[in-house]
């Protein structure tokens, strides 16, 4: 006996149509009109859409980061993910300098083993190519455990940030491999000068966090990683958390020149700013410290369109979260001192769905394919992931699109005492939700099990 989803539209980046889909195990059997219906439980979807479920490409669960560690676990931060209609995160696993890939690959599988409560994948996060350069054959060995993504930071000096031998040395490597290396651009040392004349002027409050990260110096890292990808050979590149014009720009004027650059988004660079959600009084903007950080009103337009013309491809969160109430306060009378990060897994679809598709800046195939499709495309699990087809896992949310529903703190599974999206009001909302068959959410609660999720072997996508 299968489970057969039964009525609704089923949606994918090609197109809508009114279909079934039946599961038999873990992966999708077949997806048509009229499926018999005769052995198998039935699921009315009728006035539902049927989608692929969310894959989110950019979460940091369990890092440690900024003098304390995330506060979403791996068994939270997926849970959290679950409800809102992820299926799928993609985490990082951090190379500490002066240690190998393969030891934080480790490190970052037991953090989840028993916990992921859906499937999860890893990007290898490199700090420190070794003593003669001897640690670049780790790069081999991760894509053989199934890492497919190098991430770079061009940001935080002595914590992350590489320098550019690095970066083209790194990208030499993954462009005979055809792996791809997602960035951070922002240009660090500038940014740390601009931080040190802002402190020496007495400036500590967490709105100087924002104004000492000038969109200029995420263009002038994009411009810079795009050129170091050029002079490696043409090495895959993806921007992580592009959030202004300026960086988006770049990433437009390389793929105009025929250079394979790609980039994401992140859903707060999408909803919110600094003129609407910063400039609070006391310690309030704390909430909002993430990096890069939140951009002026008039990036909102130019981003959207750039997810819409596929400039951008993904939308992904940057979930990095911290409690305000003991987290961010390390950072009281010294933003320097507040961990960088915010929460938003759970929220993604719900709000690319209601700003997105609702408000006409992107159609329902669109959504589909920034939140789910083409993550599975870039990040090398297509068609296994990001489609329901027959033969893929069946990671599949029954989205109910004229659910009313207000985000909250109070409410949420993420483990931060305060949301970035507070009081946002969205219509469309996961009703259901299926990972590898199995029913995980039902009616905004997970009814899954805790440890079930299982480590996803990405392959170097083709071309
Ligand atoms: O503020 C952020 N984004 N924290 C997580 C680390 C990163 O830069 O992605
Ligand atoms: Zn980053
Ligand atoms: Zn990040």
């Amino acid at each position: 006996m299968g489970t057969l989803i039964k009525g609704g539209k089923v949606v994918s980046a090609a197109g809508t149509a009114l279909a079934d889909v039946l599961v038999d195990g873990e992966t999708i059997a077949a997806v048509g009109a009229g499926i018999d219906a005769a052995g198998h439980e039935v699921v009315d979807a009728a006035g539902m859409l049927v989608l692929p479920g969310g894959i989110d490409v950019h979460t940091h669960l369990d890092m440690p980061f900024g003098g304390t560690v995330s506060a979403d676990d791996y068994e939270w931060g997926t849970r959290a993910a679950a409800i809102g209609g992820t299926t799928m995160v993609i985490d990082f696993a951090l190379q500490s300098m002066g240690h190998p890939m393969t030891e934080a690959f480790k490190t970052w599988r037991a953090k989840a083993e028993g916990k992921a409560c859906i499937d999860y994948g890893l990007h290898m996060a490199v700090t420190d190519l070794g003593r003669g350069d001897a640690w670049l054959d780790d790069v081999d060995k991760m894509v053989a455990e199934g890492i497919s993504s190098f991430k770079i930071f061009m940001a935080y000096p002595n914590v992350l940030m590489v320098d550019d031998r690095t970066i083209y040395k790194l990208m030499e490597r993954t462009k005979q491999l055809g792996a791809l290396v997602c960035v951070h651009a922002e240009n660090g040392t500038v940014i740390d000068a601009i931080v040190q004349e802002a402190l020496a002027a007495g400036h500590t409050g967490p709105l100087y966090h924002a104004l000492t990260r000038p969109a200029i110096a995420e263009a002038e890292a994009v411009h810079r990683v795009v050129a170091l990808s050029e002079l490696a050979g043409g090495a895959k590149v993806y921007i992580v958390h592009v959030s202004c014009e300026e960086a988006m720009r770049e990433v437009a004027a390389a793929q105009a020149r025929g250079l394979p650059v790609m980039g994401e988004t992140c859903t707060q660079y999408l909803v919110l700013s600094i003129e609407d959600d910063m400039g609070k009084p006391g310690f309030e903007d704390a909430k909002y410290v993430f990096t890069p950080p939140l951009r002026e009103k008039r990036n909102q337009a130019p981003l959207w369109k750039a997810v819409k013309d596929n400039v951008l491809q993904v939308v992904s969160t940057d979930h990095c979260p911290f409690r305000f109430k003991d987290q961010k306060t390390l950072g009281l009378g010294n933003f320097t001192k507040i961990p960088n990060g915010g929460p938003g897994v759970e929220n993604r679809m719900q709000l690319v769905y209601h700003h997105g598709v609702n408000a006409g800046r992107m159609s329902l195939e669109r959504f589909v394919e920034v939140t789910a499709e083409a993550p599975a495309k870039i990040f090398g699990m297509y068609p296994r992931k990001g489609v329901l087809a027959a033969g893929s896992d069946a990671d599949i949310v029954v989205w109910d699109p004229e659910a009313a529903y207000t985000i909250k703190a109070a409410t949420q599974a993420m483990h931060t005492d305060y949301s970035i999206f507070e009081g946002f009001e969205v219509k469309g909302n996961a009703r259901q939700v299926y990972s590898r068959g199995e029913l995980v959410v039902e009616g905004g609660r997970f009814v899954g099990a805790v440890g079930r999720g299982r480590y996803v072997h990405r392959e170097v996508p083709k071309g």
